[in-house]
C-alpha cells in the first residue's frame, strides 16, 4: 500500500490526467443529488477485503459519484454563495495533499505556515490591520466565526469580575447574519441579541445603542457585523459599530466570510470602511477569492486573546517550541492541513492584481445585471446591491411561478437561481462571485424570465 509498484504508476497516471481533465473541461451544470439508496446501491462493494482497484473506483467516482454533486464552480451556478477556484490553486491543492504536512504546530509545519503567513498579510493589509495582526486559516466562515467569538468571551471575562452577576453573556448580531451565528451561539451557550437592521438589512450605529441601552438583562460581550449578509449582501455600518463598541468595552466581529473579497476592490473596497477597527474578522478565500473549498481564514487585530482561548496544552505537547506563533493556538484544532497554501501558490502565480481584477469583474457584472433590471418593466430590484448579491422581484409573479421557473431552468442546465426572501416575500436572487460568467449567457436568463 505504500510502497510504488508500477501499478501505481499506470494510477497515478490516470488519477493525475483525470484531475486535469476535470480541470479543462466543464462540469455538466444539471449534475446534482441522487438518493442515498440510489448512491449506496452504485457504491455497494467498493469497499471489501482486497479492494477494487483504484482504476475501478476511479471509474464510480467520475461516472456516478460526481454526476451527483452540484458544479458550484459553473459560471452560472448564481445561488447561494458560488465558488470559482483559480486553476493554480487547485493544482496546488493536489500538491498540499501529496506533502503531508501538519500545520499545527510552526515546528513541524514551518515552511507551509510561513507561505499561509504571507497570504494572511496580504488579506490584513487590505483590511488595513496593523502589524500585530495574526490568524489563521480554518475550515470555514462557522468556525472563524466560532473562533472569534470564542477569543472575544475570553477577553471579556479576562477583564471582567463577574461575581454575583447571574446575567447570560450576550453577543449581538441582526437576524440578517449569518445562521452560524446562531449556532456559534448556541456552542457557547451564551444569548444571542437580535440588532433592528434598516430598510437595507444593516445595522447602523443608532440600533447597535438602542438595542445595547434596552439589553439590561444580559451581559453583552460581542458585535458581530456583517460585512455582506449571504442573503442580500448588506454590510453592516462597520465604523459607526466600532464606535459603538470601543465606548462600551465590546469586541468587533465582522463576518466577511462572503463579502471580505470586496476588501481588493479597486471600485468598492470602501464599503467595508471600519473593518481595520474591527477586533477579529472571518474570510472565506473559498467563496470569493478563487481559493478551492476548506479554506477560510480567522484574523485578530491582537491574537493574545485567541491564544488565550486555543492553545491546548498536554504533556506529550508541552514541549513544542512556542517562540514562533503556532496556527493551532489561534482557533479550535490542533492538527491541520495547510489548506491556506493553494491560495498562497494561486497569490504567487497570478498576483494580486489578477485577485482585483477578478472581484471587480464580479462587481461590475452585478452592476450590469442590477442596471438591466432596473430597465425591465417586468423585473424590480427589492434593495439596490452592495456587493455581488442581487434580489429582485418578477412583478405579478407568485410563488408557485418563481418556484416553477426555478426548477425548469435549473433542470435545463441553464442557470441555477433559486427564490429566496426578503422581509417575508419571495423573490428571485443571484450571487456573482465567477469572473467567468459571461454577461451574455446572464442576459439570456433575463429575456428567459421576461417570457416566462
Ligand atoms: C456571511 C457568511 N458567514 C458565514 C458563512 C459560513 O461559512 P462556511 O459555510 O464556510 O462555514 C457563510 C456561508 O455562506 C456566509 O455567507
Amino acid at each position: 500500500m505504500h510502497d510504488w509498484t508500477p501499478e501505481l504508476d499506470a494510477l497515478a497516471t490516470e488519477v493525475l490526467g483525470y484531475a486535469e481533465e476535470r480541470l479543462k473541461r466543464p462540469k455538466d451544470p444539471r449534475w446534482g443529488a441522487k438518493s442515498a439508496a440510489e448512491l449506496s446501491a452504485a457504491l455497494d462493494g467498493s469497499i471489501s477485503d482486497g479492494g477494487i482497484g483504484g482504476h475501478a473506483a476511479l471509474d464510480l467516482f467520475r461516472d456516478t459519484l460526481l454526476p451527483a454533486c452540484r458544479p458550484n464552480d459553473d459560471p452560472m451556478m448564481l445561488s447561494y454563495v458560488p465558488t470559482a477556484p483559480s486553476i493554480a490553486a487547485v493544482l496546488f491543492d493536489t500538491v498540499v495533499g501529496a506533502s503531508s504536512i501538519f500545520a499545527g504546530h510552526w515546528e513541524a509545519g514551518a515552511g507551509a505556515i510561513a507561505a499561509e503567513n504571507q497570504a494572511l498579510r496580504w488579506l490584513m493589509d487590505l483590511a488595513e490591520y496593523p502589524d500585530t495582526g495574526a490568524g489563521c486559516f480554518v475550515s470555514g466562515g462557522t468556525a472563524a466565526n466560532l473562533a472569534g467569538l470564542v477569543s472575544a468571551r475570553h477577553r471579556w471575562r479576562a477583564r471582567h469580575d463577574r461575581a454575583g452577576d447571574t446575567r447570560p453573556l450576550a453577543v449581538l448580531a441582526t437576524d440578517g447574519a449569518h445562521a452560524s451565528i446562531d449556532v456559534v451561539a448556541r456552542v457557547m451557550d451564551v444569548d444571542l441579541v437580535r440588532v433592528a437592521s434598516d430598510s437595507d438589512g444593516r445595522m447602523t450605529g443608532a440600533s447597535l445603542r438602542a438595542t445595547l441601552d434596552e439589553a439590561g438583562a444580559v451581559q453583552p460581550f460581542a458585535v458581530v457585523a456583517s460585512a455582506g449578509t449571504t442573503n442580500a449582501g448588506a454590510v453592516d455600518e462597520l465604523d459607526a459599530i466600532a464606535d459603538v463598541c470601543a465606548e462600551k468595552g465590546l469586541w468587533l466581529h465582522v463576518d466577511a466570510a462572503y463579502g471580505g473579497a470586496v476588501l481588493a476592490s479597486r471600485t468598492h473596497r470602501q464599503v467595508l470602511h471600519g473593518i481595520e477597527r474591527s477586533d477579529s474578522f472571518g474570510i472565506d478565500p473559498h467563496k470569493w477569492l478563487y481559493a478551492p473549498y476548506d479554506c477560510a481564514a480567522v484574523l485578530y487585530r491582537d491574537p493574545t486573546a485567541a491564544a488565550g482561548a486555543h492553545a491546548q496544552s498536554a504533556a506529550y505537547l508541552d514541549g513544542v517550541d512556542r517562540r514562533e506563533s503556532n496556527p493551532s493556538d489561534l482557533a479550535l484544532h490542533l492538527t491541520r492541513r495547510a489548506r491556506g497554501l493553494p491560495l498562497w501558490f494561486s497569490l504567487a502565480t497570478n498576483g494580486t492584481d489578477a485577485y482585483r481584477d477578478a472581484v471587480d469583474a464580479a462587481l461590475r457584472l452585478t452592476d450590469t445585471l442590477a442596471r438591466r433590471i432596473e430597465e425591465t418593466s417586468e423585473l424590480e430590484l427589492v434593495i439596490a446591491p452592495t456587493l455581488s448579491v442581487v434580489l429582485f422581484r418578477r412583478l405579478g409573479w407568485t410563488e408557485t411561478d418563481y418556484r416553477t421557473w426555478s426548477e425548469r431552468t435549473a433542470a435545463a442546465g441553464t442557470a441555477l437561481v433559486v427564490p429566496t426572501r426578503w422581509r417575508g416575500e419571495m423573490c428571485l436572487r443571484i450571487c456573482i462571485v465567477n469572473p467567468r460568467t459571461d454577461p451574455a449567457d446572464l442576459e439570456r436568463l433575463i429575456d428567459d424570465l421576461v417570457r416566462a
